[in-house]
């Protein structure tokens, strides 16, 4: 099943503390040369996922190899892999040359190796000028680099991080996504990245990994999950601001099937109508983007969908975002654009369903597929 060529492959992982399991049959392949991002909120499982490829834990089952080799009883100096920590863990009385030699040393690498190695790894980091700074002398960027540059002088076949830009401000965390993304592309490095953030994982990976409850709920490329989440908790985790998901009831009458809710009732388009009798669901979750949900002032067309009531409105960009209650109660974010700058708090608003519509099972959250 696992491709030889993976840099770090996973096959059915589990770990648990004591009896409460913290990862759960993952599987997970990373090609190299690829950026894969774990998301997933506090508590899910990412720390965990990275100490067991590093083997700062073992898997209670499951096989982990890196570089086609299994490495379950593979010491974690002799796995091959940088671990990259949020506060970079810099030597303070080294030199910027000192730090990034450091590993070269302990492997008594001769001196004239070394300074090549150090003088080919500070160029391609544009930290040539630096190299006679202590950390203390430096930004947080710059040590960062220094941080990656010491990691990297040592090939090694992949690079581990945990949420190495938490700490930054959120200017210098723009830049140093940029900075990393970069590096990425033209160092050709495999790297494993750990964030909670879910913009930072669309902006920076190749593929993210979606974990929540311990499970790797989907794969994907950015746009993959973005468009086609596999479940209602992918759906609502992955987008700025979240999908609006809604439960309704599925009532078929005649050729016609309606979605309906606490009094509200709308009709679903023919392709979802044709999938929900298929599969005889009778309750369902349907999730909708923000800009996929058009608005009217009550009294201008009176064709909505949805009667709401306006709860907040807020300019954002080039964008207005407007919080709705639905008369049965539940909230509706609608981003909209500034042609709708006459919508105030209290209005009374018609909503309708533009863009797309993903339907998921009530039960389960998983997607429904035609
Ligand atoms: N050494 C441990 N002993 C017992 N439970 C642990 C241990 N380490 C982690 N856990 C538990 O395993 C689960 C996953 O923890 P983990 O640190 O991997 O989460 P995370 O996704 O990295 O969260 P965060 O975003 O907050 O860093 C949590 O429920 C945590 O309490
Ligand atoms: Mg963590």
């Amino acid at each position: 099943m696992a491709s030889a060529s993976a840099a770090v492959a996973l096959e059915a992982v589990s770990k648990w503390y004591d009896n409460v399991p913290a990862i759960q049959d993952a599987t997970l392949e990373v090609m190299p040369g690829e950026f894969m991002v774990l998301l997933g909120p506090s508590g899910c499982g990412k720390t965990t996922l990275l100490r067991l490829i590093a083997g700062l834990e073992n898997p209670s089952q499951g096989v982990i190899r890196i570089g086609g080799r299994v490495v379950n009883d593979v010491d974690p100096k002799d796995r091959d892999v940088a671990m990259v920590f949020q506060s970079y863990a810099l030597y303070p009385h080294m030199t910027v040359r000192r730090n990034i030699e450091f590993p070269l040393r302990s492997r008594h690498v001769p001196e004239q190796e070394r300074n090549r190695l150090v003088e080919e790894v500070a160029g391609s980091l544009q930290l040539e000028k630096l190299l006679g700074r202590k950390p203390a002398q430096l930004s947080g960027g710059q040590r960062q680099r220094v941080a990656l540059a010491r990691a990297i002088v040592r090939r090694p076949l992949a690079f581990l991080m945990d949420e190495p830009l938490s700490n930054l401000d959120a200017q210098l965390r723009i830049e140093m996504r940029a900075e990393l993304v970069e590096l990425h592309a033209k160092l050709g490095i495999t790297i494993i990245y750990v964030t909670h953030d879910q913009v930072e994982a669309t902006t920076m990976g190749n593929r993210i990994a979606v974990i929540e409850g311990g499970r790797i709920q989907q794969v994907g490329t950015p746009q993959d999950i973005y468009q086609r989440p596999v479940n209602a908790f992918v759906a609502g985790f992955v987008g700025n601001p979240p999908m609006n998901i809604i439960e309704a009831k599925v009532e078929l009458s005649g050729d016609v099937v309606n979605a309906s809710f606490q009094g509200a009732s709308f009709q679903l388009p023919a392709d979802l109508a044709t999938l929900l009798r298929k599969k005889e669901v009778s309750s369902v979750l349907v999730g909708v983007r923000p800009q996929d949900v058009s608005i009217v002032k009550e009294d201008t067309v009176g064709m909505g969908q949805l009667r709401a009531k306006v709860s907040l409105v807020e300019s954002v960009g080039s964008v207005y975002r407007i919080i709705c209650r639905l008369d049965g109660g539940g909230f509706v974010t609608v981003d909209a654009y500034r042609d709708k700058r006459e919508i105030r708090t209290g209005d009374m608003v018609e909503l309708s369903i533009t863009g797309d519509m993903h339907l998921f099972d009530a039960a389960s959250g998983e997607r429904l597929e035609p």
